[in-house]
């Protein structure tokens, strides 16, 4: 596995889009990012102590773009178990890539579409222990375990996971996957209120659909959700 680590570059997804002639899976880690990005133009707070890094994957031309809607929800998936991997908990995946611990966010995941293929920028919090104005709704593995990890070690589980995640989706594997991912579904049984850039949808959701959308109960029917910010209204056990 080939891993470049820098002690500090602006953002890894943007070094890694500027690099040329790049192999499958080639990893780009920095200690600390000045301009770490996060989805929704949103920055990532990116000192040291967090694993920040992406994944480069480039585009099979006979394969459909489609077929790589998938990626985020894997990527989610092979952190999830890179963490429980490093130190048991009960992580969820809040859809469609967030990894949280005890309703607080531990991972973020920016994946983005580049001329040759798609990169997959990674930032988990590891070795952190302060969050200032964020300390309400970030956690990390330390926090929750009381001590430090080798973040090399955890960059290396999650791209071996993700790399067998990916050949076992190509195999044909996507429901086992789906399945599983639906065992760590975070917002199942909340409501929640989704802005999809047009209309607000309020109701409550159910597990992730054959096409990895998020299944939501309005009004006795069911709505497949494909993007969107969601905010969650109350907790609701069924
Ligand atoms: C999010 O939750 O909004 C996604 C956060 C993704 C952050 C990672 S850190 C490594 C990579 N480089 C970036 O600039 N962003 C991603």
């Amino acid at each position: 596995m080939e891993i470049i680590c820098f002690d500090e570059i602006e953002s890894t997804n943007d070094h890694m889009k500027d690099l040329k002639d790049k192999k499958d899976w080639l990893v780009i880690r920095a200690k600390k990012q000045s301009k770490g990005r996060g989805r929704r133009g949103k920055e990532w707070h990116s000192e040291e102590g967090g694993a920040l890094f992406t994944i480069n994957l480039n585009k099979d031309k006979y394969i459909a773009d489609e077929f790589y809607d998938k990626l985020p929800l894997l990527a989610g998936l092979a952190v999830l178990k890179a963490l429980d991997e490093t130190y048991r908990s009960e992580y969820k995946i809040k859809w469609p890539n967030d990894v949280y611990v005890y309703d607080k966010k531990i991972s973020g995941i920016l994946v983005e579409k580049v001329e040759l293929g798609y990169i997959i920028g990674v930032g988990v919090n590891i070795n952190l222990d302060k969050f200032g104005d964020y300390s309400e709704i970030a956690s990390s593995l330390k926090l929750i375990s009381g001590k430090n990890y080798d973040i090399d070690t955890f960059v290396r589980k999650v791209v071996l996971n993700m790399k067998d995640l990916y050949y076992s989706y190509i195999k044909g594997e996507w429901k086992l996957i789906l399945n599983e991912i639906n065992s760590f579904n975070y917002l199942k049984g909340k409501e929640v209120k989704i802005c999809d850039g047009q209309k607000d949808i309020i109701g409550r959701v159910e597990d992730l659909d054959e096409s990895g959308g998020l299944s939501v109960l309005v009004d006795g029917d069911i709505e497949i959700v494909t993007v969107g910010d969601i905010k969650i209204i109350e907790n609701v056990i069924i």
